[in-house]
């Protein structure tokens, strides 16, 4: 039977392996999984059902919707995993997991290469070092084709269809017939059996009124990380635009946390220095035109704040200070009133065009522009808007608001299994032993969490970071191999829902039912005392989170007293969230984001709350302990949220390096 608004059609499918998102870790994973399903069909004897589920259509969802002109994850010959891993550690103020960063730093460039083979257009150095775009045709780079580096890390691409050309490799790898498009899911179900164990999912089509019930006996939740749960810089006239993509709503954080994941770091957040206004990517410009920020007055902010770096790991030593030290430099000039920040496009394009040759000077000319047209359309248009012409005219700078994620400068996420062969021996270790990892980093498949079946990969990983749209398509590969390896194990296990189906709908369709309800008590369909819109609730949200939990509004700053108010807000917004209304299917669907952005908003507000240091400077402070505490603080902070008493354990687990950070520093002046 067709469905109808509030009476949707209710499809059941089952499936041995569920992949939720169709972003850069669920098209690694869908690219690489058939082989090996293909593989465990023999000793199944029977077929191996997938099914790829995204909210919005594959070409053009996630993060790297509109193109990117970068990729930032490229190991190369010049560098190996172990470097990398440092390098993670020391962004993210030396507390990441060296077993998944190491792992995923020697599978990344494998990712880098297929694409090339896709379609990418690399950027190559030629034999006289002469720079030129992807479409040039030298040698691929799995053939000893050099990139243009922009960073010691990053490397040039031309790729506004970056992503149409990933989704394209993996539809292509396991067929359109296994992918629902349009699909939201709403929430993951354990297994009734097994609490500890996921089952399946539910969602809902944002087309037509249909509701999804899977039964799954591995899933894979990589749906990004989480816009939008504070105030955006961008309101009024300007509202909708933000640095990280508004389609990401802290799905991956909620649904897993509900489902008793344990989750890492989400105290962590990224407040990316920006264009401001049309929040345009800075790398391009700091790394590969050499560009500086300076103050109104035209001083170098890094240099001139350089000794605050003094007062934080690893204490003024790091080669390159981490992003949110950066930051803190600059903010350092904003509070003090030597606002606005500028980026110095005049100079360093000047400086350009007395080493380069004519014909790169014309490129990177273009490049100026081509850089935002790849990947952030809109920062071109405030340029034109502006009049603004980069070798004539700087432009300014802003910290964003911040945004919580695992994949970019940010390591919140969720805590998961690390590689088996990887690892130093521990203290306790005896010599000879062979490598392995401390207790508690592994048991036994690669991204799982800690719910059994419940994988998950780029932003969903917690504790590491950096891994970008070339890490997170290889951290899915990763998974996609595990997950097949677990369903075999799990052969004879048949996974039944905790939930009756009916229970299930009446739950996702409550706002549908609400609206319906009472949508003829007044005249005006957004004035109701018996529902609040999706709309509205939101904007509340945003206002606790950016005025209480250190958003812009008070510069990145908060103590316990501010969390306390906000917790208890937080808790009344909860209860309300409940009369959320639906009066159409886009409704129901913001109506359920919401739910996963107020999830995601505890879970950090309660991190915050818990970790009594500032250990990100830049990025926020509790003004009641502006201090990094080594001594008591250098651990992971954990949490276990228990969705039926609606209760959040928070913890510490122990911080280990496997890898040796002295190398970081750098070398004694003399
Ligand atoms: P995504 O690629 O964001 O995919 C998430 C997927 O989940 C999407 O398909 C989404 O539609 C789906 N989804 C979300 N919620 C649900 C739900 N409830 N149900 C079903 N589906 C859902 N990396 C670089 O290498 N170079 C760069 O220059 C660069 N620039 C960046 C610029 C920006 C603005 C951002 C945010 C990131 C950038 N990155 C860059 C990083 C890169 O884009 C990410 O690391 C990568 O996309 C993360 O992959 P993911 O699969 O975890 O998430
Ligand atoms: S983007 O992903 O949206 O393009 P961004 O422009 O900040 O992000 O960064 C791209 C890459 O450049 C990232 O690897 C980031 O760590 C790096 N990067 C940005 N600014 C700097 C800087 N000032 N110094 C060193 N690395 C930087």
């Amino acid at each position: 039977m067709a469905g109808e608004f509030g009476n949707p059609e209710v499809i059941q499918e089952e499936v041995d392996i569920l992949l939720i998102g169709g972003g850069m870790a669920c098209c690694g994973a869908a690219y690489e999984i058939m082989p090996w399903a293909k593989a465990a069909e023999a000793k199944l004897g029977r077929e191996f059902k997938i099914k790829l589920v995204d909210k919005a259509a594959m070409d053009r969802s996630g993060a790297v919707a509109q193109g990117l002109s970068a990729i930032n994850t490229y190991i190369g010959d010049a560098q190996d995993p172990a470097d990398y891993a440092r390098m993670v550690s020391n962004d993210l103020m030396g507390i990441t997991r060296d077993d998944l960063a190491y792992d995923l730093g020697r599978h990344v460039d494998e990712s880098v290469h297929l694409f090339e083979e896709w379609g990418l257009p690399i950027w190559k150095t030629d034999e006289n070092g002469e720079r030129h775009d992807g479409s040039k045709g030298l040698p691929a780079l799995k053939d000893g084709g050099k990139p243009v580096r922009s960073g010691k890390w990053q490397i040039m691409i031309n790729g506004e269809s970056y992503k149409w050309i990933v989704a394209e490799a993996a539809k292509k790898a396991i067929g359109s017939e296994r992918i629902a498009e349009r699909v939201f899911i709403v929430k993951l179900v354990n297994d009734k059996n097994d609490k500890g164990r996921v089952a399946g999912a539910v969602g809902f089509s944002t087309r037509d009124h249909k509701l999804m019930v899977y039964k799954a006996k591995a899933i894979l939740l990589a749906a990004g990380g989480c816009v939008n749960i504070f105030r955006p810089r961008s309101v009024g006239e300007g509202t909708g635009r933000a640095w990280y993509p508004v389609w990401n709503s802290g799905s991956t954080y909620s649904m897993a946390a509900e489902a008793g994941a344990e989750l890492t770091m989400m105290e962590n957040r990224f407040v990316p220095a920006r264009f401001k206004d049309g929040y345009g990517p800075v790398g391009a410009w700091f790394l590969l035109f050499k560009s500086q920020a300076t103050n109104a007055t035209g001083e170098v902010y890094m240099v001139k704040n350089k000794e605050l770096l003094n007062d934080y790991p690893p204490y003024g030593q790091a080669a390159v200070p981490a992003s949110c030290l950066r930051n803190h430099l600059m903010l350092k000039e904003m509070k003090e009133g030597r606002g606005p920040i500028w980026m110095d496009t005049v100079t360093a394009l000047a400086k350009l065009k007395e080493t380069l040759s004519p014909r790169e000077v014309k490129h990177l000319e273009a490049e100026a522009w081509e850089d935002f047209l790849d990947m952030c359309v809109g920062q071109c248009g405030i340029w034109v808007g502006e009049n603004v012409e980069p070798e004539k005219k700087n432009s300014e700078l802003m910290p964003t608001e911040p945004y919580l994620l695992g994949s970019h400068s940010g390591c919140c996420g969720i805590w998961t299994s690390g590689p088996t062969d990887v690892g130093a021996p521990t203290d306790e270790a005896l010599p000879g032993v062979p490598a392995h990892l401390p207790k508690g980093w592994n048991w036994g498949y690669r991204g799982m969490t800690t719910v059994k079946g419940l994988f998950t990969a780029g932003d969903g990983v917690g504790a590491s970071g950096h891994k970008f749209s070339s890490g997170s398509h290889a951290e899915g590969r990763m998974a996609a191999k595990s997950m097949v390896q677990y369903v075999l194990d799990n052969k004879d296990w048949t996974p039944e829902l905790d939930t009756s189906v009916d229970e299930l709908v009446e739950e996702i369709y409550r706002p549908v039912r609400t609206f319906l309800q009472f949508k003829d008590y007044s005249t005006a369909i957004d004035v109701n005392p018996n529902y609040i819109t999706p709309k509205m609730l939101q904007f509340r949200l945003q206002k606790i989170m950016d005025e209480y939990v250190a958003g812009v509004a008070t510069y990145y700053t908060t103590n316990e007293h501010m969390l306390k108010v906000a917790s208890e807000k937080l808790d009344m917004l909860k209860e309300d969230a409940l009369k959320m209304r639906a009066k159409d299917l886009h409704e129901l669907l913001r109506a359920w984001e919401n739910y996963h952005r107020i999830l995601t908003a505890e879970a950090h507000m309660k991190h915050i709350q818990f970790r009594e240091e500032s250990r990100y400077p830049g990025f926020y402070y509790r003004m009641d302990k502006n201090f990094v505490d080594e001594e008591n603080w250098h651990c992971f902070v954990n949490s276990i949220y228990d969705k039926n008493t609606k209760q959040w354990t928070v913890f510490k687990r122990a911080h280990v390096d496997l890898v040796d950070k002295s190398k970081l520093f750098k070398p004694a002046a003399h």
